[in-house]
């Protein structure tokens, strides 16, 4: 009885519904040019995509640092995603096919570590793809609940990994 006067049962509802629907923290690096104007399209259209992804606005995708990635995972992040304009569109020429063979590198190198090759993904969204950002954002949160909260599989050579990336 005491338990429904302090809203107990509400309360045990909460920590169930908590558990149950696992939310996973995205974090999405866009280009300014294109990828973020797109993100802006799909807010301003009110197309619908899951809260829980951060932006972080480059100028280029070029400009995010495979360092980058691995620290947003050694930080909690459960998924990671670059957005850049689309092949021959990058505002900086080259910008995209560099962020391409880079992220290739990094896609490998994450397998190697024990973290599913997926949680990481490379992608193009030109200005006027609102409805593609909102999509992917969806497809990108359905994988991740699959997959569920990340763990980092404490192999030998994480650790340098993890002392590396402290260290920048
Ligand atoms: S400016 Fe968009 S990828 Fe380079």
């Amino acid at each position: 009885m005491k338990l429904f006067n302090l809203g107990g049962l509400i309360l045990i509802k909460i920590k169930k519904k908590v558990k149950s629907e696992f939310e996973p923290n995205i974090l999405v690096f866009c280009c300014n040019w294109c990828s973020y104007a797109g993100a802006d399209l799909a807010g301003v259209s009110r197309f619908q995509y899951p809260p829980n992804i951060r932006i972080i606005r480059v100028m280029c995708s070029s400009r995010v640092d495979p360092t980058f990635v691995l620290r947003a995972f050694n930080n909690g992040i459960d998924g990671v995603l670059i957005i850049g304009c689309h092949m021959g569109d990058c505002h900086y020429m080259k910008g995209f096919e560099y962020t391409q063979v880079r992220m290739d590198h990094l896609k490998n190198l994450i397998k190697c570590i024990g973290i599913e090759a997926d949680r990481f993904q490379l992608h193009s969204i030109s200005a006027s793809e609102g409805k593609q950002f909102s999509e992917l954002i969806k497809d990108f949160t359905k994988k991740l609940i699959e997959f569920g909260e990340l763990k980092i599989p404490k192999k030998p050579g994480i650790i340098e990994l993890e002392y590396n990336c402290k260290k920048k």
